[in-house]
């Protein structure tokens, strides 16, 4: 039989767990800030994101998973999901009334990338999306949720990176004196560099040659060809930054490899990761509404790579505990009868437990259960019955003690807490 696809993975135990208690956090903590959860199809029509990421990308132009349909259309496996958000809401209308959407997402995406430390070709993406404020206060209100996000899953060491990118206006007064820099140095450069001062300048700040970063010293800055608007809005943003205590650096070199940001850009590096490895990502886009067919709409958001986050939640915070701690092991007919109505009953009370319905010997129920991970063995067999208790064995220690039936929710709640719930 065929491993798994290359790049893509079983998600299970311990990471998955970790993934579950990420996912249980967005749910509680971007529904309180007022965002609404939106689940797009992984599958979107090619034009989609050559539309909205570029033609130029490296996303587009090397890593999709593209093809045609049985139906002869062009379609992709999403590599990133603020296309398909901006695609639904403009398919459904949701945007000419012009009242701010605040939406957010969760789903596994798909690039064809070359394999690296937390980096699939199916990876997963928390992302959240502010349509139709233009204000830097909104981006404030989104950077806001974010932090407060990561530090309520105890992330401290992280960085913020930001720059504002102009708009489409103001970029050519910058890709002019950019390219004068360019050619008074260009045979620094390397060859991908050539390539991209014909296509886009921009990127060029980005790469990852060495040499070419050494030839960027002294560059013209992006910032310094914004418009008047724009500048404000930066300063304001920056202003805002300090009065919610989130710390920041100015990165003149902070390009995104895709092409619909306007204004504001930024990324969270963790210093928890290798070099090179942003947490998360994200900007304003104020032409991409209108860009697929939609009314004049700013827009601001960002993603996280969670297969990242969990990787170093897991470093952090070491395993996810196994849950439920315990598992009840019914010996004979008369006990597993009676062990499934009070298993019913007890779950209903909100105890975590697992019920052994193997029947059969106690010997291979409690080989089962030292390796499950589980912390107790709650044994129910005639005797225990007749007398009303279970035999209780502790799985760590194979101490045995005994429990009366009645007292056991009070005791199995006793032996949960402080354990994680995952
Ligand atoms: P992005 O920077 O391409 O932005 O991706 C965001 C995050 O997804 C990255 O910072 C990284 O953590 C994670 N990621 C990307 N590729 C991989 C991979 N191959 N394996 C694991 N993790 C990966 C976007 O996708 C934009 N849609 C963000 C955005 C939302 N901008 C505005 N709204």
């Amino acid at each position: 039989m065929s491993p798994s696809v290359k790049g893509m993975r079983d998600l299970m135990g311990d990471e998955l767990r970790w993934f579950r208690r990420v996912e249980e956090a967005v749910h509680r903590i971007f529904g309180a800030h007022g965002y609404r959860e939106i689940r797009t199809p992984i599958l979107e029509y090619t034009d989609v994101f050559k539309r909205s990421v570029g033609d130029s990308s490296d996303i587009v132009s090397k890593e999709m998973y593209e093809f045609t349909d049985k139906g002869n259309r062009s379609v992709t496996m999403r590599p990133e999901n603020t296309a398909g958000v901006v695609r639904a809401m403009v398919e459904h209308k949701l945007l000419i009334n012009n009242d701010p959407q605040l939406l957010y997402y969760i789903g596994p995406m798909f690039r064809y990338e070359r394999m690296q430390a937390g980096r699939y070709r199916q990876f997963w993406q928390i992302g959240a999306e502010s349509f139709g404020v233009a204000s830097p206060e909104s981006e404030a209100e989104s950077l806001a949720m974010l932090f407060d996000f990561l530090q309520a899953l105890g992330l401290k060491s992280l960085s913020l990176s930001l720059n504002s990118v102009g708009t489409p206006e103001s970029r050519p007064a910058f890709n002019a004196a950019f390219r004068a820099f360019f050619d008074a140095r260009e045979a620094r450069f390397c060859e991908d560099c050539h390539r991209r001062i014909e296509t886009n300048p921009m990127r060029i700040l980005d790469c990852k040659n060495p040499r070419c970063q050494e030839a960027l010293e002294g560059h013209p800055t992006m910032v310094e060809f914004l418009d008047e608007a724009s500048k404000a809005h930066h300063a304001r943003l920056k202003e805002l930054l300090v009065v919610l205590g989130i710390p920041f650096t100015e990165n003149p070199r902070l390009v995104r490899g895709l092409d619909y940001y306007t204004r504001t850009a930024f990324e969270v590096l963790s210093t928890d990761l290798g070099a090179q490895s942003a947490l998360l990502g994200g900007g304003r886009y104020d032409g991409l509404v209108k860009q697929l067919g939609g009314p004049d709409t700013p827009a601001f958001g960002w993603a996280i790579g969670l297969d990242r986050l969990a990787m170093i939640l897991k470093q952090l915070q070491g395993e996810a505990p196994f849950h439920p701690p315990a598992l009840l092991i019914p010996l004979g007919e008369v006990a597993s009868a009676r062990a499934l109505q009070l298993a019913r009953d007890w779950w209903a009370m909100g105890l975590s437990f697992q019920l052994e319905t193997r029947g059969g010997a106690l010997k291979k129920a409690m080989a089962s259960a030292n390796r499950s991970g589980a912390k107790l063995a709650l044994i129910l067999g005639d005797g225990e019955l007749e007398k009303g208790v279970v035999a209780v064995k502790r799985l760590d220690t194979g101490a045995q003690e005994e429990w009366a039936l009645a007292d056991v929710p009070e005791k199995l709640v006793t032996e949960g807490r402080g354990m994680k719930t995952v």
